[in-house]
């Protein structure tokens, strides 16, 4: 193998690879949102799907895409006798093993070129799904004579149609094949099964699967085998098929119903001269609506329409990744950057399902993920940002905790798919971040007046109590005594999310863990588990409501009447928060007043009452963690286990730290800066990893940890134990960043993208993976919310461009190494609805700390100079009225 799987050839991330058929698991997303979402291997393995119910190929996990003989085949036969996969999927290894292979892609397409000397020929594959939101997937083959004969031969293209829902795999597997009602077309198969078996029950179904092919000259199938069993053939397999292999022509009187199907298409015989070539074109779609097929194939009936689609489609995501554009000295950073960047909107079409590594998911994402991944459309798209936060909020219960499971439409709200009742601690975390963010980016405070509903399902009290006689008829929204539902503003949302964990206190007086945190796999400690990690997360959202209500500038915040049994201080009776008796107390004196509904009576408060009361609770959880966890090892612990114990520091003789500790408490400002320097030596010391560079997520524990979580039962270096997990990894950096710690935060960054582009060991497409393992290969590629925090990181703290309640803030925390070639480097993005470019220009390659900002050019006119200061923030009238619609330049000189 060579040494690396994969080059960039161009500035649009577009790449080739010469050896990609030769990793196994390596796959290649293909979707649109209309959705119908594929995965992709160099070998046109992996599967098509537009939702858990609906496959059209057969379901493929990580390991069945190289085990599974279900692919997207086209085979060629030539007379005399000779057999070649042009997909390269065939028993006849003989034949293809010297295949001149290579693999292009891009922004979002795939290209496969085989070039095979036994039979003259070289196949171009094109596999996309077009931008322009038809149900379909595409494979655009392209045959070429490369011999100096004329070479004959008959093409069959071979899909096998699976066409039902995931659960079916190993769930009435034949009993659904008796479903298959096939129907043969002039261009194809349509195979719409009679009922849909699927977690809902049994109904009518509407779905249709179909497989379309047509030849250069628009011309259909001489010949359909309808039927895996007709195209196969006894002793055989799809790899092997005796149709192709026997030359056999289909046996019109066969019965095709209620059997696997199969989208077979044999063309007519084509003979091609030298250099000649031909081309053909092979639809994969799946409709709810069977008359639409037509239409749809109408629109794909000939190469240049196909060619014209992919031509779209390729404009329509480089559009996408070029939302924020970044020119360093480094090229192939740029280029990868630029798919880091279509991540996100990757991950709000697949959701966490839907990939080949991603096969624990039955569609949606999770609420943290939602919010997560709203980071990246707040920096890119606020307006569109605006009302998806909105509607989020509406996911909020009146207990604090919300739906987990958001659908792919926007306002689906899911309890919990597995009917189990669960609480994450961390969830109340993320809203605010994201709004936060928001409001930075757009100026607009007036999103916290907005009102909303809350989610109501039979889950009470933080899922202690179900609400037995609930039933679906209620509606999931939340209504009042008078049976009206009941709205309040998102400012309330907040509120409730985060004062009422306040209260929800553990053994050590912080907040409870529940079924877990921001790690899924700390969930066996409900019970008695702490996260002390996200308390400190609590504490700084407390000082950051404070903050954004002194910006609002309303004398009074209007509230549910209910709410206020939390704002203790402002009573006659205020709590003693060192008693975690009587934060219980309090917590469950609300919760009884919720329970069921609210009265939905409003109260005002103060705004400056309710600034005091927040402040006091956020400082008393700062000073209770400096007091508590501060460990004599020389970094936070930050769990309780559910038998009460601490989890992190000197334990068994040997050191227990997790990077997820150290985060919070330096991205909350709990940390001093003392401390932040004595955790990044041991962070160092104990999570770094000597070989690959990276930050393992914990150190080796060596022993399960049955009163904590999950985790600990994986393997060390995997998933959540141990990996290089790139979303706590970024927020690490993050983090640094945001405390002033530039070069630490850029080691941790260069560690991301060294091991993602180390590609002997990563072996995967460029992409930021989820994590990396033991070995840095890098695993769960595309679908993870490290990529906006990566975006986030890069723009708001290494360019250090971002809004400030409207206002354009430029801090830059760029260090010497990336100036190493170039004298300015620069990021381009969109901020008040302007596209803007930042050149960073630092004649002599100072380092962050040795360089200050001196003077800024907008558009060619210096707008301040003689500066000395390591920020400069232009305000957003300024900005408006020296900028105009089109492209903006701001040179930032550094000194
Ligand atoms: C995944 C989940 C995320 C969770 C994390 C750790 O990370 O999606 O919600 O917090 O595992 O358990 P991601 O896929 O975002 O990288």
């Amino acid at each position: 193998m060579k040494n690396y799987l994969w080059k960039f050839t161009d500035n649009q991330g577009t790449f080739y690879s010469d050896n990609a058929q030769r990793i196994n698991s390596l796959y290649f997303p293909l979707c649109n949102s209309s959705p119908i979402m594929s995965s992709v291997t160099g070998d046109l393995h992996g599967d098509i799907k537009t939702n858990f119910n609906s496959f059209l190929l057969q379901p493929a996990s990580r390991i069945d895409l190289n085990n599974l003989k279900s692919s997207r085949n086209f085979w060629i036969y030539l007379n005399p006798k000779k057999i070649w996969s042009a997909s390269g999927v065939s028993k006849d290894i003989a034949t293809i093993k010297n295949d001149d292979f290579r693999l292009e892609a891009g922004l979002l397409w795939q290209k496969i070129t085989r070039k095979n000397k036994k039979t003259g020929l070289k196949a171009e594959i094109t596999s996309f799904i077009p931008a322009s939101l038809e149900p379909i997937e595409i494979m655009y083959v392209e045959i070429t004579n490369i011999s100096s004969k004329t070479v004959q031969f008959i093409p069959t293209a071979a899909i096998p149609i699976y066409g039902r829902s995931c659960n079916n795999l190993h769930d009435h597997r034949h009993v659904t094949s008796l479903l298959n009602r096939i129907q043969k077309d002039e261009f194809g198969v349509i195979v719409t099964p009679t009922l849909s078996f699927d977690e809902s029950g049994h109904k009518k179904g509407n779905t249709s699967y179909f497989v379309f092919g047509l030849d250069e000259k628009s011309v259909g199938p001489e010949y359909i085998y309808p039927t895996q069993e007709e195209f196969i053939g006894d002793g055989s397999d799809l790899e092997a098929p005796v149709v192709i292999y026997n030359n056999l022509l289909p046996d019109r009187m066969s019965n095709i119903q209620g059997k696997e199907a199969m989208g077979a298409l044999r063309f007519k015989e084509k003979a091609l001269r030298p250099k000649e070539y031909t081309c053909f074109i092979v639809l994969l779609g799946i409709t709810q609506d069977k008359k639409k097929i037509k239409s749809i194939f109408n629109r794909f009936n000939s190469p240049a329409k196909v060619r014209r689609s992919l031509e779209t489609t390729k404009y329509f995501w480089q559009k996408k990744s070029a939302q924020i554009l970044v020119h360093s000295t480094e090229g192939d950073f740029d280029n990868w950057f630029g798919w880091v960047n279509i991540q996100p909107e990757l991950r709000r079409i697949f959701g966490c399902s839907f990939l080949p590594d991603f096969d624990y998911g039955k569609g949606g994402r999770g609420w943290r993920d939602l919010w997560q991944d709203c980071l990246h459309l707040a920096l890119t798209n606020p307006k569109e940002a605006r009302s998806l936060l909105i509607n989020n909020f509406a996911g909020v219960r009146i207990d604090g905790s919300n739906a987990t499971i958001i659908g792919q439409a926007r306002v689906e709200f899911i309890a919990d798919r597995n009917n189990i009742s669960r609480v994450w601690m961390d969830h109340g975390i993320w809203p605010l971040f994201t709004a936060h963010l928001y409001i930075h980016q757009s100026g607009d405070l007036k999103i916290l007046l907005e009102k909303t509903s809350y989610f109501r399902d039979p889950q009470l009290s933080r899922a202690k109590e179900k609400d037995l006689s609930w039933n679906p008829a209620y509606g999931q929204k939340l209504k009042d005594r008078s049976k009206k539902i009941y709205k309040g503003t998102i400012l309330e949302h907040l509120l409730v999310q985060n004062l009422i964990q306040f209260f929800n206190v553990g053994p050590h007086n912080h907040i409870r863990l529940e079924n877990a945190d921001w790690n899924d796999g700390l969930d066996m400690a409900y019970q008695n588990g702490e996260s002390v990690t996200f308390t400190a997360m609590y504490g700084k959202n407390l000082m950051s409501l404070c903050e954004i209500i002194e910006r609002l500038k309303q004398k009074n915040i209007v509230i549910f009447k209910e709410l206020r049994i939390l704002l203790d201080s402002l009573s006659n009776a205020p709590i003693n928060y060192d008693s975690l008796k009587e934060k219980q107390r309090l917590l469950g004196k609300y919760f009884e007043a919720v329970k069921y509904e609210v009265s939905g009576e409003k109260v005002t408060v103060e705004a400056s009452k309710l600034v005091y009361d927040l402040k006091k609770k956020a400082e008393w959880i700062t000073r209770h963690i400096q007091k508590t966890e501060w460990l004599k090892s020389g970094f936070f612990n930050g769990y309780y286990n559910n038998n009460k114990q601490r989890v992190e520091g000197m334990i068994n003789g040997a050191i227990r730290m997790t990077l997820v500790s150290q985060t919070f408490p330096i991205m909350s400002g709990v940390a001093t800066e003392g401390q932040v320097k004595i955790i990044l030596k041991n962070v160092k010391k104990y999570l770094q990893d000597k070989k690959l560079g990276g930050f393992h997520l914990n150190t080796d524990f060596k022993s399960e940890q049955l009163s904590l979580g999950r985790a600990f039962s994986f393997v060390y270096g995997d998933k959540e134990n141990g990996a290089f997990f790139n979303h706590m990894a970024v927020m690490f950096a993050y983090c640094l960043y945001a405390r002033g710690f530039a070069k630490e935060g850029h080691e941790v960054i260069n560690s991301i993208y060294n091991m993602s582009c180390d590609t002997e060991k990563s072996k995967i497409y460029p992409c930021l993976p989820e994590y990396f393992n033991a070995e840095g290969r890098g695993m769960y590629s595309y679908l993870t919310g490290s990529a906006s925090w990566f975006i986030l990181t890069v723009l708001t703290q290494i360019f250090g461009i971002r809004g400030e309640y409207g206002d354009l803030v430029i801090e830059p925390k760029l260090v010497s190494d990336e100036f190493k070639t170039k004298k300015t480097i620069s990021i381009t993005t969109s901020f008040a609805q302007r596209r803007i470019e930042v050149r960073f220009i630092n004649p002599s390659k100072k380092d962050f700390g040795k360089y200050s900002i001196s003077k800024i050019i907008l558009n060619g006119r210096v707008v301040a100079k003689d500066l000395n200061r390591g920020r400069f923030v232009i305000l957003r009238d300024r900005l408006l009225s020296l900028t105009n619609n089109n492209y903006n330049v701001i040179e930032v000189i550094l000194d």
